[in-house]
């Protein structure tokens, strides 16, 4: 599978994050009707956790109905991020704060078919970004702090949103803006009304009694309240 998202529409990304890894075919079949699944690459360094590498995000693109959506919270991604885009994964989204040139590796994952994401840190601003925010194809608000599922929703991330989704709008530019961390039915509105589109939810959808239910509920709420 190739395509991620456009800009257009309102996506349900689950996060395999929390799922059962002894069973993850299973798991990857209960949230096949979501857009795209969204993995959580992590090294023990950026973050202090520690989850796939690229050999295993191919064999989650070989096994898995809907794209993938590959985040990683990793250090050196410039050399890094390439790999995942070579392992197949729809989207690629590396962290500002872990890249020493933003710009070519968009570039370079672009080149490798893949759509191009950045990440931000609660505590980074979203504004030194916005001037080469054109080179991507999403911009990843993190809501919580990276390294764990199940952690509540930052609501002082909001604002931020705003401000990035004014600043794209008036730019005339087509990037979509995902938000990750403590998404569920009682926070997806407000993100979407703030400018949001692509929607990662972990523990919402996986500690769900059932995860198509859930996904169609946040789906359908995210569509009611996007402004986008
Ligand atoms: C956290 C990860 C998230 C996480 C979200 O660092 O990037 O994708 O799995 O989990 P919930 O939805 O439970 O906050
Ligand atoms: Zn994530």
């Amino acid at each position: 599978m190739t395509s991620a998202y456009s800009t257009d529409g309102q996506y349900i990304h689950p996060s395999i994050l929390n799922a059962d890894f002894m069973a993850i075919g299973a798991e990857l079949d209960k949230i096949a009707s979501a857009d795209s699944v969204h993995v959580d690459v992590m090294d023990n360094h950026f973050v202090p956790n520690l989850t796939f590498g690229a050999s295993m995000v191919e064999q989650i693109v070989e096994r898995s109905a809907i794209p993938v959506d590959a985040h990683l919270m990793i250090e050196n991604a410039d050399t890094q991020a390439p790999l995942f885009a070579e392992a197949g994964a729809a989207s690629v989204t590396f962290h500002l704060e872990a890249a020493a040139a933003p710009v070519k590796l968009a570039r370079d994952l672009r080149r490798k078919n893949a759509q191009a994401g950045v990440a931000l840190r609660p505590a980074t601003a979203v504004e030194p970004l916005l001037d080469i925010i054109g080179e991507f194809d999403m911009l990843l608000i993190m809501t919580v702090e990276p390294g764990f599922g199940g952690q509540s929703f930052l609501e002082t991330m909001l604002p931020k949103i705003r401000r990035a989704r004014k600043a794209i709008g008036e730019a005339n530019l087509e990037v979509s803006i995902q938000v990750d961390g403590g998404v569920s039915r009682e926070t997806i509105e407000r993100c979407a009304e703030a400018g949001a589109n692509v929607f990662v939810a972990g523990s919402a959808i996986y500690r769900a009694r059932d995860a198509a239910e859930e996904i169609s509920a946040l789906r359908e709420l995210a569509r009611a309240h996007g402004a986008h």
